[in-house]
């Protein structure tokens, strides 16, 4: 429980009504000996007072990036140079605007622009503006620049709607915060159901090679498959990321091999054998061009253009699920589909031979693919669990729990 202890976290609360947790999430670290200071933007002064916080931080509350006193005590970049961690809660789409556009306008906003530190973001917000495409793509933009998210939870809401934008309650922000700042934390204690485990995880596209310059390729942006990695550390096991070509940042605390074709992801999961569990989360090129030529296919003025020949890739997920000594105990699959969902899903367990099967709609309308939320329904030998749309990182972290339980 004393993880935390001696770190210290930068903490920037905007203005949302969640804000009302935020003296509850400093009593929960300060209880960890986390040394908390605060930033309180205009209009979170609305929500929560400068005084609640200094008297539960114990240290001065800033909010103004031109106060003389504060660049004497200390500059505002220097603010986030003493931090390990630089919290935003609660997100607004606001400020996550302003992260993804680089605005620098008042004392938050200009240090996370120049802040050299993680930073953990737990949005809150209206469930349209969560789920409004400018919020969704800054999500996106934000994610592949590193920044760590946490929730948003699905729930009734202040305005009387339902639906995602809830903050994370302040017991699941710490967790997180936990795992950025002691990734190392779940190899001990209770937090480490998988401690001992290997999982190997595949994760984005393949390139299938057509000549050195092109290639096949499809539109997985690897966020899921990374979150699971992650997940499964978080809860102590050793993980080794198999990723196809993606901008997502590596995650912390994983073993990353990077492999572009099916083949090589392949190959790269024999070699990381033996395992626990596989969670076959890339997109993997049904097919690859017969033989991809060795230099740049040119354009004949007046010839016709050339055809390609496909072959079929090797099955990762059947490959690993197929009985034998080296089977891992726990195997699951991904079934992304825009027809037929649940009997194309539960059609492919069988076929695969795989334990579960992670079912999602990825028709275009649904912005699955490339975005940040997932809808899945959970296929085991035992049933179908539907779950709500969640944020794909809380999809990665129920299904590690799952996991965790089932290999428990
Ligand atoms: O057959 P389909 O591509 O729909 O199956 C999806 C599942 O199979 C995913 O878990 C994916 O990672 C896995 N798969 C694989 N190797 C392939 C094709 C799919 O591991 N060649």
């Amino acid at each position: 429980m004393r993880d935390l202890a001696g770190k210290r976290v930068l903490l920037i609360v905007p203005g949302g009504i969640a804000a009302f947790k935020i003296p509850e999430l400093i009593r929960l670290l300060r209880g960890r000996d986390c040394g908390v200071t605060c930033v309180l933007t205009q209009s979170g002064a609305q929500f929560v007072t400068k005084l609640t916080l200094q008297a539960l931080t114990e240290t001065t509350v800033y909010s103004d990036l031109f106060s003389l006193t504060d660049e004497n005590e200390m500059g505002h970049i220097q603010l986030s140079r003493s931090a390990d961690l630089v919290v935003v809660a609660p997100a607004t789409a606001n400020i996550l605007a302003k992260m993804a556009a680089g605005i620098g306008d008042d004392l938050a906003t200009t240090l996370l622009l120049a802040t050299d530190k993680p930073v953990l973001a737990a949005p809150a917000m209206n469930v349209r503006m969560w789920l409004h495409a400018a919020t969704q793509a800054n999500m996106a933009l934000l994610a592949a620049r590193g920044v760590a998210v946490v929730g948003p939870d699905e729930g009734a809401m202040a305005c009387n709607e339902y639906g995602p934008g809830r903050m994370s309650e302040p017991p699941a922000i710490v967790e997180a915060i936990e795992a950025l700042l002691s990734p190392s934390r779940a190899l001990n204690g209770k937090h480490a159901p998988l401690a001992g485990k290997h999982a190997i995880v595949t994760s984005g596209p393949t390139h299938e090679p057509i000549d050195p310059l092109r290639y096949i390729a499809n539109r997985s942006s690897g966020r899921q498959g990374h979150a699971i990695a992650a997940s499964l550390a978080a809860l102590g096991a050793r993980v080794t990321l198999v990723s196809g070509p993606v901008s997502v940042p590596d995650p912390r605390g994983v073993t990353v091999v990077h492999v572009e074709s099916a083949r090589q992801m392949l190959a790269a999961c024999q070699d990381a054998l033996p395992a626990e569990i596989a969670v076959c989360a890339a997109a993997v090129a049904d097919w690859r061009v017969a033989s991809a030529a060795s230099g740049k296919i040119k354009k004949t003025p007046g010839a016709a253009p050339p055809t390609l020949e496909l072959v079929p890739n090797p099955d990762i997920l059947a490959t690993l699920a197929a009985p034998g000594p080296r089977r891992p105990a726990l195997v699951v699959g991904f079934a992304a589909e825009t027809d037929d969902l649940m009997a194309n899903a539960q059609a492919k367990r069988v076929r695969k031979g795989c334990d579960w099967i992670v079912a999602n709609d990825v028709s275009p309308e649904t912005g699955i693919m490339g975005g940040v939320e997932n809808a899945v329904h959970l296929i085991t030998a035992d049933g179908v669990e539907d779950w709500p749309r969640l944020a794909k990182d809380e999809v990665a972290r129920r299904l590690a729990a799952r996991i965790a339980e089932a290999l428990g």
